[in-house]
């Protein structure tokens, strides 16, 4: 027998982006609450092990309007991620177009990280994430907009390189902080605020982690939990490629704000919305005990 639907709600929830790194644990925190499932992808057909659990595969392509009317016919919440590109904004307004035409009842937008989006001009990422939250607050649809900080599964999994090389970490931001999440903890507000019968939060979700690190302080921590010394080497930058692409340009701005520190504040949201703290990077099933028990990052679909 099929579980129970959370709220009795037979209808599905389309999960953009839901065979991408964060989609997928939106789609796994989904299903675990017995909800329908419908993902939205350009493959034509979905893993095996997510056509096993019953979820739908909707065909369907951001660069074409036409594509998006069907896969969300019916929902009753959608996901909107995309990666990063040039068409992000315009990809995603085909996307809140297509909702509000189909008379989405929930959507919630998963957005930069604040301090991209906030002063305006300050990274191209943050400046297409804007656009869309501006086209969603003119829409009317019902939304919420999440803002993560830095995934650590993301943004530090070159360590795991480091650690099978030798206990010597090279990279990070010089002595800046980062307020890194987890990326089960977005996943987590994500299913939340899809499913929650409350009202929707009227601001953007800022989600960070429970603490900012620099990367000496992340070699400590690896230190205490492996019982050898991991240190920290400080690295020039790699030297900017003669032609950089779009995505390299997005990186060398990241680099530069975080190192001015940018990405150092806590907030309290990821506690505020689940009632539970948000997981540390060095606690009980957290991300650097991972990165030194498997190298990095396999168990959570994250690659
Ligand atoms: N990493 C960070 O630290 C960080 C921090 C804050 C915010 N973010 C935001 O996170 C987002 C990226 O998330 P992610 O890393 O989970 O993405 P990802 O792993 O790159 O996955 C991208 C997903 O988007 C789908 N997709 C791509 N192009 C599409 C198109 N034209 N039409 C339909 N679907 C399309 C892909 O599906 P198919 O291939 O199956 O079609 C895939 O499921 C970005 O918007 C970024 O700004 C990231």
């Amino acid at each position: 027998m099929s579980p129970p639907l959370r709220g009795g709600d037979p209808r599905p929830v389309l999960v953009g982006g839901g065979s991408g790194r964060l989609g997928r644990l939106v789609v796994a925190g989904l299903l675990a609450q017995g909800v329908r499932v419908r993902v939205l992808s350009r493959q034509s057909t979905l893993a095996a092990h997510l056509a096993q659990a019953g979820v739908e595969l909707s065909q369907g392509e951001l660069a074409e309007p036409g594509t998006l009317q069907r896969a969300l016919s019916g929902v009753r919440a959608a996901f909107l991620l995309s990666p990063i590109s040039p068409d992000l904004a315009q990809h995603q307004r085909h996307f809140v177009q297509a909702a509000r035409q189909a008379g989405v009842p929930r959507l919630v937008k998963l957005s930069g990280s604040a301090w991209t989006l906030s002063p305006a001009g300050r990274t191209w990422s943050g400046d297409a994430h804007r656009q869309v939250e501006q086209a969603l607050a003119d829409s009317g649809l019902p939304h919420a907009v999440l803002r993560p900080n830095a995934w650590a599964q993301v943004v530090l999994a070159p360590l795991a390189a480091a650690l099978r090389a030798g206990d010597v970490l090279s990279g990070g931001f010089g002595p800046a902080q980062v307020s890194y999440i987890d990326i089960r903890d977005i996943a987590d507000v994500a299913v939340h605020t899809l499913l929650s019968p409350g009202p929707l939060p009227t601001a953007p979700l800022e989600l960070t982690g429970p603490e900012a690190l620099s990367h000496a302080e992340l070699a400590q921590r690896l230190s205490a939990l492996a019982g050898r010394p991991i240190r920290w080497q400080a690295s020039a930058p790699a030297p900017a490629p003669d032609h950089p692409s779009y995505l390299q340009q997005v990186h060398a701005q990241f680099h530069h704000w975080i190192s001015t520190g940018v990405a150092a504040p806590v907030t309290a949201t990821v506690a505020q919305t689940l009632g539970r703290p948000a997981r540390r990077l060095d606690g009980p099933d957290g991300f650097l005990r991972e990165l030194l028990a498997t190298g990095g990052l396999r168990g959570h679909g994250v690659d």
